[in-house]
């Protein structure tokens, strides 16, 4: 089983395209999927769930689609937190925060806050969150506390002031929705990782998915730079 998986959920705009109605109704619909996402994490044992919510471009976007999943975010805090915490589930959020409104902000880490001590699954959600902007972040933070380290920090002080620090790198990256790129996602983290496309749209996506994404997880060979024979030599 993947301890930490990680997930671009694409396709909710599509989901709803398709079926005629504004694209909104298809982050609506998102959120019911990661809702199912979370609680066949914890049913399978999966440590970690990252999931990317809004990406540092997705700004871009037109105004009140913006605004909208902002409201969406917020409110999705407010009626999950309760209940994630009675599931032990330790909620997390990674990206630049200082971009959201005040009461957004302050639901965060108010959520974060209740859940700090629990001890199941921990969700760490991606807001306003960027691959470079994370790297960046870590590298400025780094010479600010030790500017001596200045041409000689290692991968594993630079590691330290990421995002993910506490938690190990992704073992398996889902992207639905069909496209097959990484959108400044966990730039750093994924380099491991191993990768699974699928076209089925985030709304769509269920446990019968998961579990079809896990079965090829599964059947990969992690070689880690190493050929197959030493691998085996190990086991
Ligand atoms: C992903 O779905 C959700 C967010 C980026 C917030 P999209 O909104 O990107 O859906 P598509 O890719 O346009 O279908
Ligand atoms: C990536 O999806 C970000 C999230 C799912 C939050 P996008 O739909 O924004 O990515 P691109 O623009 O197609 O690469
Ligand atoms: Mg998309």
């Amino acid at each position: 089983m993947p301890r930490h998986i990680a997930i671009i959920m694409d396709g909710n705009g599509r989901w709803a395209k398709k079926r005629f109605m504004p694209r909104i109704v298809g982050h609506q619909r998102g959120v019911e999927s990661l809702r199912a996402t979370v609680k066949a994490c914890r049913d399978l044992g999966v440590e970690y769930l990252t999931v990317f919510a809004f990406s540092s471009e997705n700004w871009r976007r037109p105004d009140d689609e913006v605004s909208f999943l902002m409201s969406l975010f917020l409110k999705m805090l407010e009626r999950e937190t309760a209940g994630m915490h009675k599931n032990n589930i330790k909620l997390k959020i990674i990206g630049d925060r200082s971009r959201f409104d005040i009461p957004l902000q302050k639901t965060m880490t108010d959520a974060e806050t209740l859940t700090a001590d629990n001890t199941g699954l921990t969700l760490t959600i991606a807001a306003n969150y960027g691959g470079r902007w994370d790297m960046l972040h870590a590298v400025h933070q780094l010479l600010q506390d030790h500017p001596e380290k200045c041409t000689s920090f290692t991968e594993t002080d630079l590691q330290a002031y990421l995002s993910m620090s506490a938690a190990p790198e992704p073992d398996l990256f889902i992207r639905t929705g069909g496209e097959q790129r990484l959108s400044n996602f966990m730039l750093w983290q994924l380099a491991y990782t191993e990768l699974y496309f699928t076209d089925t749209l985030w709304p769509a996506f269920d446990v019968k998915e998961l579990k079809k994404a896990i079965a090829s997880y599964q059947d990969r060979e992690r070689r880690f730079g190493r050929i197959s024979e030493q691998l085996k030599q190990a086991e």
